[in-house]
């Protein structure tokens, strides 16, 4: 039988310098630091931002909702989000909440330029679609999801929470702290999965304050830097490493973990924006030759911006008729750059070479 782990005393942040600046975390920061400054500056050159922004976001919803089993796949989800079906599944609906809760985040930084533990119930409250807010009742803990053994008890007391999440706010908007920003990043996700102040959502919200961080730090200037995908690849180690430093006070190995994650996730989504870049260029060429009559630059756009367009999208954005529109759509159909689907009364025209591109 397994044992309950009582609670021991969550040390309020920051940790002690030497902890968490070791000659290894230092030289992993570095990788980290310079291949997400290649992705900042690379992300820059692209000229319709929104197009990745949108992409990679609907991306992370579903790679930062399956880490907690909230599984969706990408055709679903897209479909939910461009028809106006309204029954699609409960966990896809988690993610389309997810999404909403991560715009909500980057609207709320954007205007204030700081992040206040009401911003953060506010966030939480999104993603959930609930009121429970902060933590008031014991008895939360966190279990191993195949043995159910109890192996983290975070602080009960609401009170204590309240004091440890008013200290992790602010290291969270301290703007020089004594730590790299990158290291930073790590501690600061340790800490607020570790007070885990609601029932649930901690996670997920958790995931959420790491990119509005890296936004908030200039270390990016558009939110398209997400590490779940890393973590779905390594989950286990996520779990035992913040567990690991729950027992021992020993962040030397959780820190590298997360700067791994910067460093590969930096690396990979360089490939990817370079990839859809590179596609966009080539789908623009393509149609130039092959259909100049209905070749306009904003509805290729469109297209990547939203790879499950319709006749709606191209009517607003291109202040055409529907008729025209539709034509449109129907010539890059032929071409076999989209393809259409039904959904209930609408068509639906599927950028197939992009999903592609998105799902590797
Ligand atoms: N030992 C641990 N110490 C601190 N945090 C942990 C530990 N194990 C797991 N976690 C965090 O708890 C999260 C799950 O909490 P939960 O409230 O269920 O979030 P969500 O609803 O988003 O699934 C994990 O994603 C992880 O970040
Ligand atoms: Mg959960």
């Amino acid at each position: 039988m397994s044992q309950n782990v009582p609670y021991s005393k969550l040390e309020k942040l920051p940790p002690p310098i030497e902890k968490v600046e070791t000659i290894r975390i230092l030289k992993q920061e570095n990788l980290a630091t310079a291949a997400l400054g290649e992705l900042k500056g690379i992300a820059k050159l692209i000229p319709n931002q929104k197009m990745l922004i949108n992409a990679i976001v609907i991306q992370e919803s579903k790679d930062s909702s399956e880490i907690e089993n909230i599984i969706t796949s990408q055709d679903e989800l897209y479909k939910a989000l461009s028809t106006q079906q309204t029954h699609y599944d409960s966990q896809t609906k988690e993610v389309i909440g997810y999404r909403r809760a991560l715009n909500l985040g980057y609207k709320l930084i954007k205007e204030n330029g700081f992040l206040s533990v009401n911003n953060i119930i506010t966030i939480q409250k999104e993603l959930i679609s609930n009121n429970a807010g902060i933590r008031t009742t014991p008895g939360t803990v966190l279990k191993n999801d195949q043995t159910g053994e109890v192996v983290y008890t975070p602080p009960q007391d609401k009170d204590e929470i309240d004091m440890l999440l008013s200290n992790f706010i602010n290291a969270y908007n301290n703007d020089k702290p004594e730590i790299s920003p990158l290291s930073n990043l790590a501690v600061l996700h340790y800490q607020f999965e570790s007070i885990h102040p609601f029932y649930d959502g901690n996670g997920r919200t958790g995931r959420i304050l790491n990119v509005l961080y890296l936004i908030l730090n200039n270390l990016i200037d558009i939110p398209i830097l997400y590490l779940s995908s890393y973590i779905i690849r390594n989950k286990s180690e996520y779990y035992r490493l913040l567990n690991h430093t729950n027992k021992t006070q020993d962040w030397e190995d959780w820190i590298i973990y997360m700067l791994k994650a910067v460093e590969e996730t930096s690396l990979k989504t360089i490939k990817k924006i370079t990839a859809i870049k590179n596609l966009l260029d080539k789908t623009i060429t393509y149609v130039k030759e092959q259909k100049p009559k209905i070749y306009k630059k904003e509805f290729i756009e469109l297209l990547f911006e939203q790879p499950y367009s319709k006749i709606d999208y191209v009517v607003q954005k291109l202040q055409v008729e529907r008729k025209t529109a539709s034509r449109y759509l129907k010539g890059l159909e032929e071409l076999k750059i989209l393809e259409s689907q039904k959904i209930g009364r609408e068509t639906i025209y599927i950028n197939v070479a992009l999903m592609k591109l998105l799902k590797d």
